[in-house]
C-alpha cells in the first residue's frame, strides 16, 4: 500500500536540524506546514503563497486552477484557514506568512538567510527554475533546497524534473536525495548540520 504523502516526506523533515531557519514555497492548507512545525521545531518558518486562483488553460488541472479550488474566494478561505491554523506560532514570531509568489518573497531576504528551503509552489518548469535560481543564493552554505514531486508528470508535464535536474548540472550541488519524489540538494560550502 502507498504511503501517506506526509510519511514518505518525513525523512526530508529528518535531514534538517531542530531550531532551523526555513521557507516553505506554496503552502495550500498548511499540512506540510504543520508538519514542519512538529517536527522540525524551527526557529522561524516563512510560509510564502499568493493563494491565487489561476486561470487559463495550463492550469485547469491544478488544484488552484479549478481541480480543486473553484475560484478565489475558495483561495481566500484557504489563506484565512491558514493564518487561523497556525495563530499561535504566528503570533510567537516562529511562523510568518507571506501572501504573495514566491519571486516577490524572495526579495524580503537576505543571502545565505535559510538553513533550508522547501519548494512546491507552481511546478511548471519556468517557475520550479525560478525558485532554484531565487532561493538558492538565499540558503546558507551547506543549506538544503528541497522540494515534492521530482519524477512526477502532472499538469506541469516533466517541469519539477527537469528545472532540478538543470538547475544541480554544473552548479556544484550535492544531491543528497531523490527518493520518494522528493529533491534533496545541498548548496556547496561548510556544512553546519
Ligand atoms: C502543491 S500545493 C502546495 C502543497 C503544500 N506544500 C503541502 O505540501 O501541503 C501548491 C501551492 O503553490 C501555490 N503557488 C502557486 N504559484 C505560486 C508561486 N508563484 N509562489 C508560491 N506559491 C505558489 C499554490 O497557491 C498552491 O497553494
Amino acid at each position: 500500500m502507498r504511503r501517506p504523502r506526509r510519511d514518505r516526506r518525513r525523512f526530508v523533515l529528518k535531514l534538517t536540524a531542530r531550531g532551523s531557519v526555513c521557507a516553505e514555497i506554496g503552502v495550500w492548507r498548511g499540512d506540510f506546514s504543520a508538519q514542519i512545525l512538529r517536527t522540525v521545531r524551527p526557529a522561524k518558518l516563512h510560509l510564502v503563497d499568493p493563494w491565487v486562483f489561476m486561470t487559463g488553460e495550463a492550469y485547469g488541472e491544478a488544484r488552484y486552477g479549478g481541480k480543486v479550488a473553484a475560484d478565489q474566494n475558495a483561495m481566500d478561505r484557504l489563506y484565512e484557514e491558514v493564518v487561523q491554523r497556525f495563530a499561535g506560532p504566528i503570533a510567537d514570531g516562529v511562523v510568518e506568512v507571506h501572501r504573495c509568489g514566491s519571486e516577490a518573497a524572495a526579495d524580503l531576504f537576505q543571502d545565505g538567510y535559510f538553513d533550508w528551503v522547501y519548494v512546491d509552489g507552481n511546478h511548471l518548469y519556468e517557475f520550479v527554475s525560478a525558485d532554484l535560481e531565487l532561493y538558492g543564493p538565499k540558503v546558507r552554505d551547506g543549506g538544503l533546497l528541497a522540494g515534492d514531486d521530482y519524477g512526477v508528470q502532472g499538469w506541469w508535464e516533466d517541469g519539477v524534473t527537469r528545472a532540478v535536474d538543470e538547475f544541480v548540472a554544473g552548479r556544484g550541488y550535492e544531491v543528497v536525495s531523490l527518493a520518494a519524489n522528493q529533491f534533496v540538494l545541498r548548496k556547496p560550502g561548510v556544512s553546519r548540520s
